[in-house]
Parts: C-alpha cells; sequence; structure tokens
C-alpha cells in the first residue's frame, strides 16, 4: 500500500472542527484525565459514546484497566484545564474543583457537559484503542464551547 505523509494527514484531519472534552477516570482511586478531541456519540438505545487514546500515552494502561471513565466537556473559559490536562504535569487535579460522579469519575466544575459512562467494549484501532462506553448519568450548562481546529484552540 502507498505511504501516507502522517504529518500532512494529520494536519489535514485538522481542518475538521470538533469540541474539546477532559476524559477522566481512577487508577487505585486516584483521579486521572487527558484533553481529548476524539469523543463522538454512538447510540442512543443503548446509550453509548466513544473516544480513541493512542496505544502509547503515559495513562493508557490506567484507562484500561478502568471499569470505565467520565467525559466532561469543556467550556469556553475552560482554555487553562485543556493546556494542563494535555501536559506532563504530576498532579493534573491540583488547583482544580471536581466532584466524582455516580461511578467514581472526576467531574470538573462548570464543564459544559459531562457524560458518566461504564466500559461497554473496547477495539483496537490500529496506533490507537477506540474506547465504546455505555452513558449511565449526563448533565450539561447553557454554556459556549471551546473548539478545536486546525491546531488551533478558541
Ligand atoms: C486538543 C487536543 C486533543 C487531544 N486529543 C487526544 C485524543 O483524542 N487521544 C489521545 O490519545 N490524545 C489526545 N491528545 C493528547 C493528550 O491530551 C496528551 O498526550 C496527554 O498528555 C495524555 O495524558 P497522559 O500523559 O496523562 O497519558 C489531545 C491533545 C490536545 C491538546
Amino acid at each position: 500500500m502507498k505511504t501516507l505523509d502522517s504529518k500532512f494527514l494529520r494536519q489535514t484531519l485538522g481542518k475538521y472542527s470538533t469540541g474539546v472534552t477532559v476524559v477522566t477516570s481512577t487508577d487505585d482511586g486516584n483521579p486521572i484525565g487527558m484533553t481529548v478531541n476524539s469523543f463522538t456519540s454512538v447510540s442512543l438505545d443503548p446509550a453509548l459514546v466513544l473516544w480513541c487514546i493512542d496505544k502509547k500515552q503515559p495513562s493508557y494502561n490506567s484507562f484500561m484497566n478502568a471499569k470505565g471513565y467520565a467525559v466532561n466537556i469543556l467550556s469556553k473559559d475552560q482554555n487553562d484545564l485543556c493546556f494542563k490536562f494535555s501536559s506532563q504535569e504530576d498532579d493534573k487535579f491540583k488547583n482544580i474543583i471536581w466532584k466524582r460522579s455516580e461511578n467514581g469519575f472526576p467531574l470538573l466544575e462548570n464543564s459544559l457537559a459531562w457524560f458518566d459512562c461504564l466500559k461497554w467494549n473496547y477495539y483496537s484501532g490500529g496506533d490507537h484503542q477506540i474506547l465504546v462506553g455505555e452513558v449511565t448519568s449526563f448533565n450539561s450548562l447553557e454554556l459556549e464551547p471551546l473548539t478545536f481546529w486546525n491546531g488551533q484552540i478558541s
């Protein structure tokens, strides 16, 4: 098969605008989280969503071993959380206000919306893993979204 230019592919995929989320979970009861834009809805009945994690992420095994995850959709004034949760900071939850969902996963204060999910099925997709979760509870606020397009957050 023809070898594609992966840098150009990444740039071109970036022409599709998305929202920005922080997906959280727990490892041994401790909160974990990372910035994610691969989130999408899958099914209404059952209520399914998905996101994709790079198999090389430091938190990959923690997410794989957890019973599920929470998706926090970021609002326009949560720019700082986007950068914090895509960094290698030791304690990403320091100085952040959050509470536990019914499933025990971190919900970040003032997110535009959140979905509390239990593992439904996970699939391998090349160098990423596709994590399909069943939504067990959710909520939203009337806020403007943070967006990601062409490599820019706005
Ligand atoms: C806007 C944006 C979207 C991202 N989306 C994803 C994603 O969908 N999947 C992924 O594996 N990494 C994604 N990342 C990269 C991770 O957030 C970043 O590598 C993070 O440090 C991983 O967390 P960890 O080091 O705790 O494992 C994204 C980063 C940014 C800034």
